[in-house]
């Protein structure tokens, strides 16, 4: 029998939490351990949750539940608790489940190896210090494990935190204070990643445009290693290898001239951006603590159009919002309207904990949320429906992911503008995940594209960069605009 020791990871949540499972299964790797396929085979079980709804908390309790079995049907096993519940209720969690060993804050990824050590000699731990320092950052290389999980895909985190307080919102509770990476750091990861196959990464941080801003203001910036957001996709788009770009999620107020110019004229920056709105009411945007208003949104979205009007735009809402009226919800929907959302999530106002919103009167009741909700997913169908078949006809580069939920020989992967495309192999092999396929679009779904495969580049630092500058300066992929 093999004495390798085995770990499982189960993520909930926002892209954040599935990068920092990642950077814990890479460190547990640099230590010695394997990947689980299953919860059967696993030593050890970590779960990674996210609170920000009450729903997705609920989530790790009913886990919970269910997992007294698992810890109890083989001795030596170990279960720990990460992420933003784990922040939150870090001692509760301890206090109310017994079983589990061990639970941590997104701070203190890098104490995982050694909670691991204690709980194997009987001791349970929970580690929840925010750490106001860059340390956070230096984490190991990608172990070889990693390679063929996501080919050709990246998450790179540039910073972490929020300072926002958006009054619905637990993230800056749970994330702590803003900080800024140095762009050295992130630039080397970045070619690290590109020697590797990697041809997209997307940059992660909370309000991830609002980069280096604090270092800015305080006259640091040279001190903390930090340059403008801007600045830092254009270091990033000279790397080879680096085809595609992205960010997530930007905040509408930290957009300034140099980062709307950087969509018209940077290459590998993809014509995508998640910029979520939240509300199309001022009165609401105000109690939320969004700081910009419907008009000032619709004015941002302008400008980004006028640098790349092929931008595909998507965005988050909160329906039911505390002392939503049936007419501040009408701006909404004539917003989502106006903008012409490519897709959206919309949620149901949910009181969160240590939250000022939470204190709020006039609560909208479920029924009339629902209903709402209900409207806006109606309203969104069409827009995106209507969205994809202005697609059909065009040929794009699409970056393999995999198999497709369609089925045998279908293969799934996703355009610049951030759409899935499914499209069939007429014969083996076809391209690999990673690979870059150029795909005509011939169907427009409610959920994706479908298209054609017209040919396909292999993986690697050699390939051509297809998608790199024209002659004419604009930085536009001419397929795109076919
Ligand atoms: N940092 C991102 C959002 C992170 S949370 C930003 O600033 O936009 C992802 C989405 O969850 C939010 O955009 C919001 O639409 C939703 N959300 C956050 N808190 C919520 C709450 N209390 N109830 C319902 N939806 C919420
Ligand atoms: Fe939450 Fe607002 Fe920060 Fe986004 S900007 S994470 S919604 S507090
Ligand atoms: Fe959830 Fe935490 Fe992300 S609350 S959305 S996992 S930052």
């Amino acid at each position: 029998m093999s004495l390798t020791r085995h770990f499982l990871i189960r993520t909930y949540g926002c892209q954040m939490n599935v990068h920092d499972s990642e950077k814990v299964a890479n460190l547990l790797h640099h230590d010695g351990y394997a990947s689980a396929s299953s919860e059967n085979d696993a030593d050890v079980l970590i779960i990674n949750t996210c609170s920000i709804r009450e729903k997705a908390e609920h989530r790790l309790y009913s886990d919970l539940g269910l997992l007294r079995a698992w810890k109890e049907e083989r001795s030596g096993r170990v279960l720990g608790v990460a992420g933003c519940v784990a922040q939150q209720e870090g001692d509760a969690i301890l206090r109310r489940f017994p079983f589990v060993d061990f639970a941590f804050g997104p701070h203190n990824l890098r104490l995982v190896p050694e909670m691991i050590g204690a709980a194997q000699q009987g001791q349970r731990s929970v580690r929840t210090d925010e750490a106001a320092d860059l340390a956070r950052f230096d984490l190991p290389e990608r172990h070889p494990a990693f390679e063929g999980q996501t080919p050709g895909r990246a998450y790179l985190t540039v910073m972490e935190g929020c300072d926002m307080f958006c009054s619905f919102c637990v993230v800056p509770n749970t994330r702590g204070r803003e900080i800024s990476r140095p762009a050295e750091g992130i630039v080397a990861e970045a070619i690290s990643l590109a020697g590797r196959g990697v041809r997209e990464v997307t940059l992660l941080g909370q309000t991830v445009n609002a980069y280096g801003r604090h270092d800015l203001r305080r006259g640091r910036a040279e001190i903390a290693g930090t340059v403008a957001f801007a600045e830092l996709l254009g270091r990033l788009d000279a790397i080879e290898g680096i085809e595609r770009v992205r960010y997530t999620s930007p905040h509408p107020i930290f957009y300034d001239e140099a980062l709307i110019a950087a969509h018209g004229k940077l290459a590998s920056l993809c014509p995508h951006v998640h910029l979520p709105v939240q509300s199309g009411s001022d009165a609401v945007l105000e109690r939320m603590r969004r700081r910009y208003r419907a008009d000032d949104y619709r004015a941002l979205v302008e400008r980004l159009r006028a640098a790349r009007p092929d931008l595909a735009i998507t965005t988050d809402l909160i329906v039911g919002f505390p002392g939503e009226t049936e007419e501040d919800f009408r701006r909404t929907l004539a917003l989502v309207r106006d903008v012409g959302f490519v897709d959206s999530f919309s949620f149901k106002y949910s009181p969160r904990p240590h939250t000022s919103a939470a204190e709020l009167e006039d609560v909208v009741s479920p029924a009339e949320a629902q209903a709402r909700l209900e409207e806006i997913q109606t309203l969104q169908r069409g827009l995106t429906l209507d969205y994809h078949r202005s697609r059909v006809g065009q040929t794009v580069p699409v970056l393999v992911e995999g198999g497709s939920r369609r089925g045998a020989g279908q293969v799934s992967g996703r355009d610049p503008h951030h759409r899935v495309v499914n499209f069939s192999v007429p014969r083996e092999p076809g391209p690999r995940p990673g690979a870059l396929a150029s795909l005509r679009i011939v169907e427009a779904t409610p959920h994706s594209l479908i298209g054609e495969l017209q040919d396909s580049t292999s993986p690697g630092r050699a390939a051509v960069k297809p998608e790199r500058r024209r002659a004419d300066g604009t930085g536009r992929s001419a397929a795109v605009e076919g």
